[in-house]
């Protein structure tokens, strides 16, 4: 097979050549390795369009420039067929990609049987049951690269930060977040749960490391079935010693717009692709504006919703609030009793916590939960007695304030919910390449 030679991260080395980097190959014969998109034809001329999994290109064959065999072969490939091109790449504005190709020779790999989904409008829940072959439409393929590009960029900001990458399990004895959410397993004698967050491990390993984040799956048994909830989902939590609720929000400001700037410079054309607007996306730079939960009911109370002192934000509620910014905007001083054990209650006011919720603009709601954490023995004692938690198996978790307690904040992203915003999607269900749905998890 033919082989393009370039350099990846300083190292030379041997690689087949991508559609995507066929504008470095203008006047050269190249092979191409990859699906049939789409076809048009007239008895006289095909135009194959091809996809491997890095851009679309468009094949052009005239009868008469290669063998009548290999011309009516281009004639009767079915959709999704795969195959082995070659040919001369010359630049062509009006193809997709900007470049074409003039085929010379063709190998089918795989004649494709009647594929399911054709190039037409589809209901969502065909698409969801056929998601393993969905996933190969542009506009999902764009999606999938710039859900990488946000994970890449988020794992860039974090290193460069001095935060250190730490795994924490996915097999849990006790809850996170709330206690209601929980998948249970067998743990041989014993229960066990699927992690809902990394964070109580991460409350531990900053005290060996200072800052560290984890970046895995989370499992909520949530009946939540709206368009940003999933049942497992992936979360990037740091977490910093030495930090307070200030300096948290700080962070998370620089992290958030480090992602947007990166998606936006090394992804314009998958935004392109999907025809996201990125005006809304350039905006994006820090400082955030703040608002309490007070002002937040303020606004909603204003804007004629009835909400109660206490009641948690429902996503209409998110959706009203971030509306009303032109860039992420934070929701702070929660009252106490609507959320986790942990969130250290504000000293000046303790029926309210320094906890802060990041709303996405453009009405998405909320990408990140974080803030400071109890750091004092005697209060998370008393504020696990209150949500009912044993004793015993968090005795580890106590330990963290008996031996060198420090000040310590952080936060969680959620990643679907993130390029669900990013992308402008309608919903989190094409933000990730399988959905968990709740009552989906075929295929
Ligand atoms: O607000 P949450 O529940 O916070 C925590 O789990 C903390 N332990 C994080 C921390 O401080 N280390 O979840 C954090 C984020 C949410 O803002 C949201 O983006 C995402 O995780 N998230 C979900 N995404 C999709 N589907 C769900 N069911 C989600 N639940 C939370
Ligand atoms: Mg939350």
């Amino acid at each position: 097979m033919e082989k393009d030679e370039r350099e990846v991260a300083g190292v030379r080395c041997v690689e087949q050549t991508r559609i995507r980097r066929l504008n470095e190959r203008v006047g050269e014969e190249v092979e191409i390795r990859g699906w049939l998109y789409n076809k048009r034809s007239s008895g006289k001329i095909h135009f194959l369009i091809l996809r491997d999994g890095s851009g679309l290109a468009q094949a052009v064959v005239a009868r008469g420039r290669v063998d009548e065999e290999t011309f009516d072969l281009c004639g009767r490939l079915s959709q999704e067929s795969s195959v082995i091109v070659r040919g001369v790449v010359r630049e062509e504005p009006r193809a997709p990609g900007g470049h074409e190709l003039e085929l010379k020779d063709l190998r089918v790999v795989q004649m494709a049987e009647d594929y399911p989904i054709k190039l037409k409008e589809h209901g969502v829940d065909f698409l969801m049951d056929n998601r393993h072959l969905w996933i190969r439409a542009p506009r999902q393929g764009a999606i999938l690269r710039i859900r990488a590009e946000i994970i890449r960029a988020i794992r860039e900001y974090l290193d460069a930060g001095d935060f250190v990458h730490v795994d924490t399990p996915l097999l849990t004895p006790a809850a996170c977040e709330g206690t209601t959410t929980l998948f249970e397993t067998n743990y041989f004698e014993d229960k066990a749960y699927l992690a809902q967050s990394g964070q109580l491990y991460n409350e531990a390993t900053i005290a060996a490391l200072g800052r560290v984040y984890c970046f895995g799956p989370a499992f909520r048994a949530e009946k939540s079935k709206t368009r940003r909830h999933l049942i497992e989902f992936w979360m990037v939590e740091p977490e910093a010693a030495f930090c307070d609720f200030e300096e948290n929000m700080a962070i998370q400001e620089g992290l958030i717009t480090h992602v947007v700037r990166s998606v936006l410079g090394n992804r314009k054309a998958d935004l392109d692709l999907i025809e996201r607007d990125t005006g809304p996306l350039e905006k994006v730079e820090p400082p955030f504006p703040r608002i309490t939960y007070d002002e937040a009911l303020d606004r909603l109370r204003n804007s004629g919703r009835d909400i109660r002192w206490g009641d948690d934000l429902g996503a209409p509620d998110e959706t009203e609030i971030s509306g009303q910014f032109d860039r992420p905007v934070f929701v702070t001083h929660f009252p106490a009793v609507m959320k986790a054990f942990y969130m250290k209650p504000d000293p000046g006011r303790p029926e309210v916590v320094l906890g802060a919720d990041l709303l996405a603009p453009e009405g998405y709601g909320e990408i990140i939960g974080g803030g400071e954490r109890i750091d004092d023995l005697a209060t998370i004692e008393r504020r696990m007695k209150e949500h009912g938690l044993p004793e015993e198996t968090y005795r580890w978790y106590t330990d963290l304030r008996r031996y060198g307690s420090a000040p310590h904040s952080g936060f969680g992203l959620g990643i679907e919910r993130t390029v669900a915003w990013v992308c402008g999607l309608e919903h989190v269900r094409e933000s990730i390449a399988f959905p968990r749905m709740l009552y989906r998890v075929y295929p």
